[in-house]
């Protein structure tokens, strides 16, 4: 009863913002994502009667009481699916430290999904893991199909998962994950996702989302990469006037961000064709094809307050591996 699962973390191109029902983490609109090559977790799990209480370790880390409730939550559903009532004891890692500001409830929710179910006896298709997955965080549902990814909001759990667009190997595309300096408290995504309503911008984005769905699909179809750098841009900006507009405002940049941000442009004016993301938080996702990879790396590595840049490949989606951490 013991499995072990590596799960990547995923970059949101069309973002998950808002959701129409918290408790099932059903989102307000559909979402796509590139899975993360060099940005992930393992996580091991073990059911077991010589556990009195279930157990949650994140190695290097520490993990927070929230963090650790949220983990025996999604056991909870993982015991209640199965039918056992044993205790756990969850051991994880993540590729990328938390210090990084880096999220990690995408992957790490995927692993615990894929090595919690196996765990437990049960062997659930990708369809259902998604589902599984997303409920314990909606973006951790993105984390479980290969490559690119789409995320159908659906009105139902049972029609609210991801499912793989495209392989990883479809568009030779890279992430170069900017970690900047970053002092400020982090409002979690979770939190801020609850105050989208109160921003008059809100209705206005999900207006446009539609349109800008199908053309980041169609950009997909054509590989144009100009056209996928531009939406992606508008949709991180679209988030972050939302989250710089509800009540209280959320202002997830700071001046490196900024830099960063004013850096992309130029080099663009300059014909260098890198485009620039943005999640909950400071740190820039910068966007380009593997033939730009060195020079934009060499170039935002110059950028003050930038401290470390984590270059991803589009990647598989999570699964078991044989090595467990325990
Ligand atoms: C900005 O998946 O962290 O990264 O479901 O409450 O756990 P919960 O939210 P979470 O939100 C992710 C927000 C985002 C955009 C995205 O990944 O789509």
């Amino acid at each position: 009863m013991k499995a072990t699962a590596k799960a990547p973390a995923n970059i949101a191109l069309i973002k998950y913002w808002g959701k129409q029902d918290e408790k099932q983490r059903l989102p307000l609109n559909s979402s796509i994502s590139m899975n993360l090559s060099h940005c992930y977790t393992i996580s091991t799990v073990e059911f077991s009667s010589l556990y009195k209480k279930d157990q949650f370790q994140i190695l290097g880390e520490k993990a927070s009481v929230k963090e650790k409730e949220r983990v025996i939550k999604h056991l909870d559903r993982i015991r209640k699916k199965s039918g056992i009532s044993l205790k756990a004891r969850v051991v994880t890692k993540n590729s990328f430290p938390k210090s990084s500001g880096l999220a990690s409830s995408a992957s790490g929710f995927a692993a615990l999904t894929l090595a919690a179910t196996k765990a437990a006896g049960l062997d659930l298709k990708e369809k259902e893991l998604s589902i599984l997955a997303r409920l314990g965080s909606g973006s951790a549902s993105r984390s479980i199909p290969d490559g690119f990814v789409e995320w159908k909001k659906g009105k139902t759990s049972k029609q609210s998962y991801a499912y793989s667009l495209y392989p990883p190997d479809y568009w030779d595309l890279r992430d170069l994950v900017t970690v900047v300096i970053d002092s400020l408290k982090k409002v979690s995504s979770t939190e801020a996702q609850r105050l989208v309503h109160q921003s008059s911008y809100f209705s206005a984005r999900l207006k446009e989302l539609s349109k800008r769905i199908q053309k980041i699909k169609q950009a997909f179809r054509t590989k144009d990469f100009p056209l996928l750098g531009k939406l992606i841009e508008e949709e991180a900006v679209s988030l972050h006037v939302v989250a710089m507009t509800s009540k209280p405002a959320i202002f997830y940049w700071n001046e490196t961000t900024m830099r960063i941000i004013k850096a992309v442009q130029k080099w663009r004016e300059q014909g260098l064709m890198v485009y620039f993301t943005i999640d909950a938080g400071p740190n820039v996702h910068l966007f380009c094809q593997a033939k730009d990879e060195r020079e934009v790396l060499k170039k935002v590595k110059e950028i003050s307050g930038v401290l470390d840049v984590i270059t991803n490949k589009p990647a598989r989606g999570g699964r078991l591996v044989s090595n467990h951490l325990f």
